[in-house]
């Protein structure tokens, strides 16, 4: 099963993530986590590049581009494989980021971003995606204040940020059997439950959904569907 973790800077997917694959893995499930951009060495090299906040003078299309080409990588090289082994993997963003971000935040064509999408990943899609909802207000705040990396892509204006919130919104009105809908902005324990339970009513009824042990202190910080995971 493939599924993915979306959301604005600061949602707290990685934390949640963490939490949801040790939860699976103590039920006997094989869990791959992974992230994009990146996810694979050269997934790697290329977030550097798109990351880097001095390459300010990155144009809109290289910098679609250069995504694709890291989930390119990714899927072809990791995520296709791991599934084929009958394994679970869980993707810190995956395309929905794209048209997200390229396309609702800077403007470019949703179908285009899609085309190239597809190309980049043969089609595959998500079987699940969770959406860890929060105002682009408090989801920059917390990674200030989180002290997280602060990536090119934070720096952008507030406005930028509403556009991806708003985009994403409309991802989720347009696929809603694909999409679950998280309310991010409350204690990262109250989320754990609901996203295990989204992600046990996607899997059958095999596994329990219990309250998560959260470390104290530990502050851690796509199209039509062509074949689905
Ligand atoms: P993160 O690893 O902290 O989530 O940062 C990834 C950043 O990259 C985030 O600001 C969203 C951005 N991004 C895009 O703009 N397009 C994409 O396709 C992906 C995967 C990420």
């Amino acid at each position: 099963m493939f599924v993915t973790f979306e959301g604005p800077d600061g949602s707290g997917k990685t934390t949640q993530i963490r939490l949801l694959a040790e939860w699976l893995r103590e039920r006997g499930r094989e869990v791959v986590l992974t992230r994009e951009p990146g996810g694979t060495e050269i997934g790697d090299q290329i977030r550097a590049v798109l990351h880097d906040p001095y390459n300010t003078a990155m144009d809109a299309r290289a910098e679609i581009l250069l995504y694709s080409a890291s989930r390119a990588q990714h899927v072809a090289q990791l995520i296709r494989p791991a599934l084929a082994a009958g394994k679970i993997v869980i993707s810190d963003r995956y395309a929905d980021s794209t048209l997200a971000y390229q396309g609702y935040g800077r403007g470019l064509d949703l179908e285009m971003l899609r085309t190239i999408t597809r190309f980049a990943t043969r089609g595959l899609t998500p079987g699940l995606t969770l959406y860890l909802d929060i105002t682009p207000e408090e989801g920059l705040q917390r990674r200030r204040l989180g002290g997280d990396e602060w990536n090119r892509l934070d720096a952008e204006a507030l406005e930028f940020h509403q556009r991806v919130r708003a985009g994403y919104l409309e991802l989720v009105e347009q696929e809603p059997e694909r999409w679950a809908v998280v309310n991010a902005a409350r204690p990262v324990e109250e989320v754990q439950v609901e996203i295990r339970a989204m992600v046990q009513a996607r899997l059958g009824k095999e596994t329990r959904v219990t309250k998560p042990v959260i470390a104290r202190n530990k502050v851690t910080k796509q199209s039509p569907p062509l074949l689905m995971c």
